[in-house]
């Protein structure tokens, strides 16, 4: 596939995953047997692009056909399927009641032990975690300080993207937490069409996830590790924020290497890369400990779906408690780094309370040492954010 195509393919992909269960159903109902491979795929691609409750959609639903229509002529496998695809496009396209007939509402692409899940954590928020999940993510730019105030002037970037017919809003705060450099674009656009974004001017970062800096705020001198850190957000944060130390610690040496291209993009000073694993300090640390600690843990990423809709095709319901069990090793092995009066941030960009705040109850339970701090919580997915986790723990002095 050539590059230019790939964000087109990947946009229609992900359409096809985010109303692929209702997508299924249309299809039970209106193919009598399933079509082998490429006829199938074709078929849901074009329903997926169909127009959604309110009218609202990419492709008008006669482009919508023509195209999958033409798209048979492509390959020599789809050309017996041209009848058969351009009949049933028109009768799912063409019926005014296809939403009244199948419900998409009652057909959301996740499994049932995740809806479960859910409904039993949130009755009254389930559903609009599930909503969430079927738009596109916004695109939030985290402002990087240090080059406004060496290379340019904020305000004056401001008008730049304004002239460009860049439309951005800024992002003050998440549940009650201020935050500084988020500004929420109107529309996705390549990063190639972000003005200086390869001088440094800006990273993509979810807002959600620029709140881990704001909450952690090492003071000047102190020494912090990142210790599950690729590719960087949080930790070149950080360091475009505060003048510290910082260990950016990761066990993917490939992913180690993004960290390092970040920082380099961004011209940021005090960051060192390390690699290997947060479970065994051993092998990695040198026996200073540090004021700060990150550990933005792996997890199911169930906060995220919209950015990766093919999560909750592949997550099975035993992943949780396994990651549940990874998480509190990580917690367990990192304790010991922290020198006493410390504190620990614990991330996830998870909505499953399993990985979030039943782990924080653990963990107080667990440490006698470990106090509580103020932190936001859970965060739910919403127009402006992804779907988060925070804990602050503060380490206390014996
Ligand atoms: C949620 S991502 C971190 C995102 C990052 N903090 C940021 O803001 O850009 C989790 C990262 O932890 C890494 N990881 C997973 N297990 C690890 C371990 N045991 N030790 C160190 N890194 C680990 C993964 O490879 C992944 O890059």
């Amino acid at each position: 596939m050539s590059a230019d195509l790939r964000p087109a393919v990947q946009s229609i992909s992900f359409q096809a995953l985010r109303r692929g269960f209702w997508v299924q159903e249309v299809l039970n109902q209106y193919v009598q047997k399933t079509p082998p491979g490429l006829t199938l795929y074709l078929l849901w691609a074009a329903i997926s692009l169909a127009p959604d409750q309110r009218g609202e959609s990419m492709y008008a639903p006669h482009t919508l056909v023509n195209e999958a229509v033409n798209a048979t002529l492509l390959d020599k496998n789809l050309s017996y399927a041209k009848g058969l695809i351009n009949a049933v496009l028109r009768r799912v396209l063409r019926n005014d009641k296809i939403y009244q007939e199948i419900s998409e509402e009652d057909h959301p692409s996740y499994p049932d032990w995740w809806i479960k899940k859910l409904k039993y954590a949130y009755p009254n928020d389930y559903i609009a975690i599930v909503q969430a999940s079927k738009v596109k993510p916004p695109l939030t730019l985290r402002l990087n300080q240090r080059f406004f105030s060496r290379d340019a002037h904020r305000q004056d970037y401001l008008k730049q993207l304004n002239s460009l017919g860049i439309e951005y809003s800024d992002i003050l705060a998440i549940k009650d937490q201020s935050l500084s450099h988020a500004i929420l674009l109107k529309d996705a656009i390549p990063v190639s069409q972000i003005p200086s974004f390869y001088d440094g001017a800006c990273s993509v970062q979810d807002a959600g996830a620029q709140l881990a800096a704001e909450l952690l705020k090492p003071r000047a001198g102190q020494r912090v590790l990142d210790a599950c850190a690729a590719p960087g957000g949080k930790a070149a944060h950080l360091l475009e924020q505060f003048d510290i130390e910082l260990d950016a610690l990761e066990i993917d040496v490939e992913r180690a290497q993004r960290i390092k291209e970040n920082f380099e993009r961004l011209r940021l000073s005090g960051g060192a890369v390390l690699v290997g694993d947060a479970q065994r300090s051993e092998t990695w640390f040198n026996g200073q400990q540090y004021d700060a600690i990150i550990a933005d843990v792996p997890c199911s990423a169930s906060g995220i779906v919209r950015r990766h809709p093919d999560i909750t095709y592949l997550r099975q319901e035993a992943d949780i408690k396994n990651l549940q069990v990874t998480q509190r090793k990580i917690l367990t092995s990192l304790w010991p780094l922290l020198k006493p009066g410390g504190k620990l941030l614990y991330v996830t960009c998870s909505v499953f309370p399993e990985e979030g705040e039943l782990q924080a109850k653990w963990w107080v339970g667990a440490m006698p040492d470990a106090s509580r701090l103020k932190a936001p919580g859970q965060i739910f997915p919403s127009k402006q954010n992804d779907g988060f986790f925070y804990a602050l723990f503060e380490k206390i002095k014996t």
